[in-house]
């Protein structure tokens, strides 16, 4: 069993997961408006998986005979500029993510949970490999500038990101 503080912090995760989701899906749309399938569909990709990385710790929770507390979900902002900004914005909230999977990391240790930190360390993982993605799409940004017929091709390329559900203990 978890104690109330790993709860708690992980309620607070499934939140933070969510509303990640949330946000990626306001990029998405706003990509499509503006005529960027493949960037769409790149950022509803991560949608998805950010639902999954949710639902994960909303299992493990049931599995650690814990209550799960599903919170109010914020809007995401909806000013996002050009590609790079998007980019740039999409990057400062994944290193917010990472310093929260941290602080969870942090409290395992203060509560001796050895469990959970096992469990969490899969999120460590995957947070270095998010903000990697992502920092590759704003170097390629920064490098060719953001004319039509460079967009044209990175849109084309990001269109073939392909999504692989993430489940626990799978
Ligand atoms: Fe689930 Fe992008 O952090």
């Amino acid at each position: 069993m978890i104690s109330e503080k790993i709860e708690n912090i992980l309620n607070e995760q499934i939140n933070k997961e969510f509303y990640s989701a949330y946000l990626y899906l306001a990029i998405s749309g706003y990509f499509d408006e503006m005529g960027l399938k493949g960037f769409s569909h790149w950022t509803r990709v991560q949608a998805k998986e950010e639902m999954d990385h949710g639902m994960i710790l909303f299992d493990y929770i049931i599995e650690r005979q814990g209550k799960v507390n599903l919170k109010q979900i914020e809007m995401p902002d909806t000013d996002f500029g050009t590609p790079l900004d998007v980019f740039k914005k999409i990057y400062a909230h994944e290193k917010y993510v990472t310093d929260s999977i941290n602080c969870v990391a942090n409290m395992t240790d203060e509560e001796c949970d050895l469990a959970t930190r096992h469990f969490i360390n899969w999120y460590i993982s995957e947070q270095v490999e998010e903000e990697a993605n992502v920092d590759d799409i704003i170097k390629k940004l920064e490098m060719f500038g953001e004319e039509k017929s460079i967009l044209y091709h990175l849109d084309k390329e990001l269109k073939e990101r392909s999504y692989k559900p993430h489940t626990y203990n799978s």
